[in-house]
């Protein structure tokens, strides 16, 4: 039985979903897949649980109900906690791995953090394996993204399309030397929701306190609103395609206003009232023309654009959630891979996906 080492960096919703797949799916893991993953750290933004040996289950699932109470990792830790309950910085992490001298170590980023890629590049340096959720160390300038493209032992599936198989659908026609002329989807599910609610007649406004209310957006929906994170996953399917764009190499519109930006989370949430009139006028003269509004993102060789596009409402795009990809080999007929996406279930099935993979492949 391979025993594989793990450090999970975030234990929030899709690092909690993670640990629980690890420790209720070891039977299957092991008569699968042949492996049994030790889990040596979880840490979140404050603090850390380390065990060379690995953390129990027990102390895997406690950890899991300490975050859903809103506790941190380590449930001891207080804001004046002495410096040993504190974490070490992220490259303290590693550190304490190096020093154990474990080996072929899998290294998973779900957070959100922008701190992350030095320690991702330590951890390929090291020899470790590298699985992300995390965007943002792939959306980064291309001169520091470049090195995690096409690296042998980095998977990120999850970053685009939340579990659907995006990702390895991308990879697979690259390998077979498909040539790619343009990919083009819905990149938000925070979005897609939103414009299905404007389609029946709900108020923007209204719609957005929706989406809040229910979970779909980040706590400050405006980083959903503000089309970065659709961008983030166009950029990366870009730059996988073989187009090493940055980010003003796509072109974002955001849904506020940008004097909005300075407002706290619930000043914004009452001034986003003020959008409803233009975004219902907006809406009329989609539907005067049998159209409906989408947020849309494509990128081609030229570059790429996310926004709300007006599309017929009979089209398969304003009906289905799904990414396409318009090939050499899938010309006249797209390719196109869709269905639930994002949750953080399904999200943690595709981080736990890529770390069966790195195991087949590289261990
Ligand atoms: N949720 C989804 O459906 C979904 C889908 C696709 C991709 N993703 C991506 O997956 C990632 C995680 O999403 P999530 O929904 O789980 O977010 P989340 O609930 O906000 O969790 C983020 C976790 O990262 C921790 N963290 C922040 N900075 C850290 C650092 N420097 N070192 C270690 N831990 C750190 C946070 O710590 P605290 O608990 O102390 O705050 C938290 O535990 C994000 O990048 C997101 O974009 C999510």
């Amino acid at each position: 039985m391979k025993r594989v080492p793990v450090i999970l960096y975030g234990a929030g919703g899709v690092g909690s979903a993670l640990l629980r797949q690890i420790v209720h799916g070891r039977d299957q893991t092991a008569s699968r897949n042949n492996c049994h993953f030790s889990v040596v750290a979880v840490t979140d933004s404050k603090t850390w649980q380390w065990a060379v040996n690995g953390l129990s289950d027990e102390q895997l699932l406690d950890i899991v109900a300490a975050k859903g109470q809103n506790k941190a990792v380590d449930p001891q830790w207080r804001e004046a906690a002495p410096a040993e309950m504190q974490r070490p910085s992220e490259h303290g992490v590693l550190d304490a791995a190096s020093e154990a001298e474990l080996e072929n170590v899998l290294v998973i980023d779900v957070t959100a953090a922008d701190s992350m890629e030095s320690v991702l590049k330590r951890s390929l340096n090291l020899g470790y394996s590298v699985v992300l959720a995390n965007k943002k160390p792939l959306a980064s300038p291309w001169e520091r993204a470049s090195g995690f493209f096409h690296h042998p032992r980095v998977r990120h599936e999850s970053t685009v399309g939340g579990g659907q198989p995006i990702i390895a659908t991308l990879r697979y026609l690259l390998d077979t030397h498909d040539l790619i002329y343009q990919i083009e989807g819905q990149m938000s599910g925070t979005l897609g929701y939103i414009c299905q609610r404007l389609d029946a007649g709900v108020a923007f406004s209204t719609a957005v306190r929706e989406a809040k209310a229910n979970g779909y957006t980040e706590p400050d929906p405006r980083d959903d609103l503000g089309g970065m994170d659709a961008m983030r996953k166009l950029l990366i399917l870009g730059r996988m395609a073989g187009w090493p764009f940055e980010e003003n190499n796509i072109t974002v519109e955001s849904l506020y206003a940008p004097p909005m930006a300075s407002l706290s989370v619930s000043e914004f949430m009452d001034a986003v009232a003020q959008l409803d009139e233009p975004m219902q006028a907006r809406v009329a003269a989609a539907k005067a023309n049998e159209q409906v509004l989408r947020y849309v993102a494509e990128v081609n060789e030229q570059g790429g654009a996310v926004g709300l596009k007006a599309i017929p409402a009979a089209s398969a795009l304003a009906n289905l959630k799904y990414i396409s990809f318009r090939t050499e080999r899938y010309d006249d007929e797209p390719l196109l891979i869709g269905g639930k996406g994002a949750g953080v279930e399904m999200t943690a099935a595709g981080v736990m996906g890529d770390m069966l993979t790195l195991v087949r492949e590289v261990y």
